[in-house]
């Protein structure tokens, strides 16, 4: 998730436009750079680090110019480095870029084939190169040489061009990500979000996917990629800044529960193949032949992450049919475990820096055996530890509790479970099919069960006096529950328990009583009747129930009509994607009980985002 910022007017850019990318700052950044169009050439600055360091740079070479773009990279392909900041540049054309480029390795060899040198490992830099092709090949207008190269890209981008031959425009284009555009008096701007545009203007105009405009200093011209004019007037912003950085939502947890379906896109793009039913991800780094000869697949995680690893085992041991074990870090490191070299260790860590998940890493592979990491954070210390990382693609995340990190783990990892399924030959291309299909949909249902937001606020409500509560699950469930009590324990401070519901009998059972509200994740899947069970025996002791089931569940209506039981639906799924869903109406409710109860939802007490020491 970058930010980008783009400006056409009569004052002095570059530092306008820096002021727009410490506005976008909370998109998360490593480095950051400008173009500036000075009137007779394009000038660029880039700087890694914090925009402090491009400010520095700035002042040692300033930038004079009234037209120009800027941009906060947040690295999803090519580390975090001066070569890879934006903007690209190719011929006297500049791009900066917010999104994934679907087909990159491609389009890359392509544009190779024909003689092109690429300076950096970005996907960005392809844009940059085919609208100079175009250009140098006849294209009659900027607009027209980006309208052409747009055909051949495949994913989310947000692009803001400029080009040394037209001095006085910018053109953008958006494709399922964010781009909206600011007119002022005599000056237009653009960004990747709200905030940047606020000190100037409040008029703005949002940008659907598919289309391209041109940005002067008059004003803007819009059009759908293929060069139909679209009229559409502008709305007025009356958010602060701070709201505008929330997106107008409360929190950024609430803000971040509603990025999960995009999110979830974002790390499926590029990796699935319908057609042979398989996952397009070279970066996972395992041949057939390790695959098949795995002995054991070893997670090692902390917090939300070792919950999503234990949603994983799951998977990893149906699908691919190997033996699975999940460890917290801290556990590991200080109980001389034993790895094999025929382990598959995958590390799980959001922030790529957990202390103790780095150091469980460290004397796996110290003992012979292949690790991968699933991460969001690109180049971070445990994806540079491991032999292989697969990155989650879930953009910064600022609330403390993790959601769209936690649900775009489990992406990740499904799609590891169906590369391993089907390089061990246990999952057919039908099988994988079926999976993967289910995956494409997931963020589709995703937004439905978030439908829900409503009646979750309604429970919480009810439940705001609650000292205790329980989770319960089972099967892939199990952990799903784990993650609901801590999500809830964590920003609510409410003491919340995860059990497996058929361990219920087994102890907690005995903490039933009116005062007790009960989540029981029943989705309809093989384990429905059992949990279904397990209700009634809560019930049974007068335990409030909050159901978490599939819609057009009649026996489960039927059931809360004689009371004392809340459904909140889910819709019906294939049993891989039910975890994705079921988790959902959990973080809203833990949401709505903290909001309820005025804690500082955002940054709970006594807990970091990042944990680097033991
Ligand atoms: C901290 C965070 C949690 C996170 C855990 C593991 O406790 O507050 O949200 O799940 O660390 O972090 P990681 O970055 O390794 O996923």
């Amino acid at each position: 998730m970058c930010g980008i910022v783009a400006y056409v007017g009569t004052k002095s850019c570059a530092p306008l436009l820096v002021e727009g990318l410490r506005r976008l700052e909370y998109r998360g950044y490593d480095s950051a750079g400008l173009a500036v169009h000075g009137g007779n050439g394009i000038e660029i600055i880039r700087a890694v680090g914090k925009l402090a360091n491009l400010d520095a740079a700035l002042a040692k070479n300033p930038l004079a110019g009234t037209v120009g773009i800027g941009h906060t990279r947040w690295a999803t392909h090519g580390r975090p480095s001066e070569v890879n900041a934006h903007p690209h540049a190719a011929g006297s054309v500049a791009v900066v870029h917010n999104g994934i480029i679907e087909n990159h390795v491609e389009l890359r060899k392509e544009l190779q084939g024909r003689g092109v040198v690429f300076a950096s490992d970005t996907d960005t830099e392809i844009v940059a190169h085919l609208v100079d092709e175009k250009l140098r090949k006849g294209a009659k207008s900027l607009e027209e040489a980006v309208r052409q190269s747009l055909t051949h890209l495949r994913g989310a981008f947000a692009i803001a061009v400029v080009w040394k031959d037209a001095p006085d425009e910018i053109v953008v284009a958006k494709q399922d990500s964010p781009l909206v555009v600011g007119i002022g008096d005599g000056e237009t701007f653009a960004a990747s979000d709200i905030p940047a545009l606020l000190a100037h203007t409040r008029d703005v105009l949002f940008l659907q996917d598919g289309e391209m405009g041109v940005l002067r200093k008059g004003g803007f011209t819009l059009t759908t990629f293929d060069g139909t004019p679209v009229t559409r007037a502008t709305k007025r912003i009356d958010w602060s800044p701070t709201q505008a950085e929330k997106g107008g939502y409360k929190h950024f947890m609430l803000k971040e529960i509603h990025e999960q379906p995009r999110a979830v896109e974002d790390t499926l793009r590029g990796r699935i193949d319908l057609e042979r039913g398989d996952v397009l991800a070279s970066e996972i780094g395992i041949t057939p032949e390790t695959a098949q000869s795995l002995g054991r697949v070893y997670f090692v995680a902390c917090g939300t992450s070792a919950h999503a690893a234990m949603t994983a085992r799951y998977w990893v041991e149906q699908i691919a049919r190997v033996p699975a074990v999940v460890e917290i870090g801290s556990e590991v490191r200080y109980r001389d475990p034993v790895f094999l070299p025929n382990d598959l260790v995958i590390a799980v860590s959001q922030s790529g820096e957990t202390l103790d998940t780095l150091a469980a890493v460290k004397a796996a592979k110290a003992q012979g055996a292949r690790v991968l990491a699933v991460a969001n954070v690109l180049d971070s210390a445990i994806p540079r530890a491991a032999n292989g990382a697969l990155y989650t693609h879930a953009g910064p995340e600022i609330g403390v509790a993790s959601t769209k990190c936690f649900t775009t783990q489990l992406t990740a990892l499904l799609l590891v479970a169906v590369y391993l399924g089907r390089q061990r030959g246990t999952l057919s291309a039908d099988g994988g099919r079926r999976i993967l299909e289910a995956l494409w949909h997931a963020p589709g249902l995703m937004r439905t069960a978030l439908d829900e937001e409503a009646a979750l606020k309604a429970v919480a409500k009810k439940h705001l006096r609650a000292r205790d509560m329980l989770f319960l699950g089972r099967g892939p469930n199990f952990p799903i529950a784990l993650e609901g009590a801590l999500k809830l324990k964590e920003i609510s401070y409410i003491h919340a328990e995860g059990y497996a519901a058929g361990e219920m009998k087994h102890g907690p059972i005995a903490l039933i009583d009116e005062e007790m509200p009960v989540v029981v994740l029943c989705p309809k899947d093989s384990h429905y009747e059992k949990t279904l069970s397990n209700m009634q025996e809560v019930r049974a002791r007068e335990g409030q129930v909050i159901a978490v089931g599939t819609v057009g569940d009649h026996e489960l209506a039927e059931y809360a009509a004689k009371g004392g039981v809340d459904v909140i639906s889910i819709p019906a799924a294939e049993p891989e994607i039910l975890p994705l869903l079921t988790v959902l109406p959990l973080q809203l409710l833990s949401y709505f009980m903290a909001d309820g109860k005025g804690t500082d939802v955002d940054q709970p007490r006594n807990l970091a985002k990042t944990v680097t020491v033991e």
